[in-house]
């Protein structure tokens, strides 16, 4: 008997899934030597823009970090629009005009490129990108070879996004049964995940983060405060100021949290999806300080994990600017100075400087995501 080794054995593994996108980009390399880049851009339908989501890449990789409307992406969008794949097999010649992301997006220093766009059960979630380093290559019988691979890497992307699906999902669904009550709005949630998608991706280059990493912060921040649902009402409503007592038990919230999260992860069988560690650092860890005088472990400075300490300035200045049973809403400007104040003492400097950047990109969510009573 012949021995085979199984290229794409990888695939098989628990693997994060940029690991399991470089080996598939391996294996179609045995293949075709000339591509030299493969990659993910996702598409969130509730605000239009196309991210950088995976690349087969090393790290430091022009594209990374990479956003747009859809619609200021006319190339892209024309593939959508006519549903079919695009094959440009000159680089060097094709018009690019003078849109960034067509730079960016479309040409990147490539010399020939096949782009697919991706769908779950027909809803559009993306494009697949396979860069080749020479002109001229991508022929039919080529093209049919990449299709299969195409939809190998679709499949591998779509289980993972479902995964995190099925976990916010059961998340909502858990809070919504039991509380009904709850006094954070949905539409806290969709502003201090999108502050906390803009401070990461504003300290991207100086902590060296990847678009992975950013868009698992945006996804897992929602889930921040999950064991809130643990709370009892005369605490959680209370319209005033929480005595000792009652503070001592809210503060259990972030323990409570992070046991429903292992709970939720066990039920679910969606203890294998990677960086899991991401979200449980942002339940555990939102409420530390910098200079130790948080809680639950008391830890200073750079020892609370980065996206602890994003998520603790984004939950911070929305919980500020929005109402609660316990006080008003305040206004951007008295917020920013509090977070201000709080910089390098309770919040990490570089994350609200980060935010503080940002401000037009604030007001802009914030206009996008107004309170609704429903929540
Ligand atoms: P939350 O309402 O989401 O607030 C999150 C964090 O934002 C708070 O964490 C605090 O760091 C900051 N924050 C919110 N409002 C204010 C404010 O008016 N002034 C200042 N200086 N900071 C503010 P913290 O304090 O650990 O509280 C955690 C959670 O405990 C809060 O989440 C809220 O659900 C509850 N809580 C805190 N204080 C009170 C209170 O006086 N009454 C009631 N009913 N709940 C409270
Ligand atoms: C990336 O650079 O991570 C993704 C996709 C692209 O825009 O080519
Ligand atoms: C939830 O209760 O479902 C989420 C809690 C929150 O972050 O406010
Ligand atoms: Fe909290
Ligand atoms: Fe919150």
């Amino acid at each position: 008997m012949d021995e085979h080794h199984d290229q794409l054995a990888d695939i098989n593994k628990q693997l994060p899934l940029k690991d399991k996108l470089v080996s598939t980009h391996k294996s179609l390399n045995d293949l075709f030597p000339f591509i030299v880049r493969v990659a993910v851009a996702l598409y969130d339908s509730e605000t239009k823009v196309l991210k950088t989501y995976l690349h087969s890449g090393d790290t430091d990789n022009p594209l990374e970090h990479y956003q747009t409307l859809l619609d200021h992406a006319p190339s892209l969008k024309k593939i959508l629009d006519k549903g079919h794949p695009r094959v440009i097999n000159n680089l060097l010649t094709f018009d690019n005009g003078s849109h960034e992301h067509t730079r960016r997006i479309g040409r990147g220093g490539f010399a020939a490129s096949y782009t697919l766009p991706i769908f779950n059960e027909g809803d559009f979630i993306g494009f697949i990108f396979f860069n080749a380093d020479k002109t001229d290559v991508f022929t039919e019988s080529v093209l049919s070879q990449i299709d299969v691979y195409a939809h190998m890497i679709t499949l591998m992307v779509i289980n993972e996004l479902s995964s995190i699906k099925t976990l916010t999902a059961a998340v909502k669904t858990t809070g919504h049964i039991t509380h009904m009550r709850d006094p954070e709005t949905g539409s806290h949630l969709d502003r201090m995940s999108r502050y906390s998608r803009l401070i990461a991706t504003e300290l991207a280059e100086t902590y060296d983060l990847n678009d992975d990493y950013i868009e698992h912060i945006f996804m897992f921040s929602p889930l921040h405060d999950i064991g809130k649902i643990a709370i009892p009402d005369h605490i959680l409503l209370k319209p005033g100021q929480l005595d000792d007592d009652e503070t001592t038990i809210m503060k259990t919230h972030v323990h409570k949290g992070c046991e429903i999260i292992d709970e939720l992860l066990v039920n679910f069988g969606l203890n294998n999806i990677k960086h899991m560690d991401i979200l449980r650092n942002i339940a555990e860890g939102h409420h530390e300080a910098i200079n130790g005088s948080g809680y639950p472990a008391g830890i200073m400075g750079e020892s609370i994990p980065l996206e602890a300490r994003i998520v603790a300035v984004a939950d911070v200045f929305d919980a500020l600017t929005s109402k609660r049973t316990y006080k008003e809403a305040w206004s951007n400007e008295k917020a920013i100075e509090l977070i201000k104040s709080l910089a390098g003492e309770k919040l990490d400097q570089n994350c609200v400087n980060a935010l503080l950047k940002n401000m037009d990109q604030v007001v802009r969510i914030q206009l996008q995501f107004k309170e609704n009573i429903i929540g």
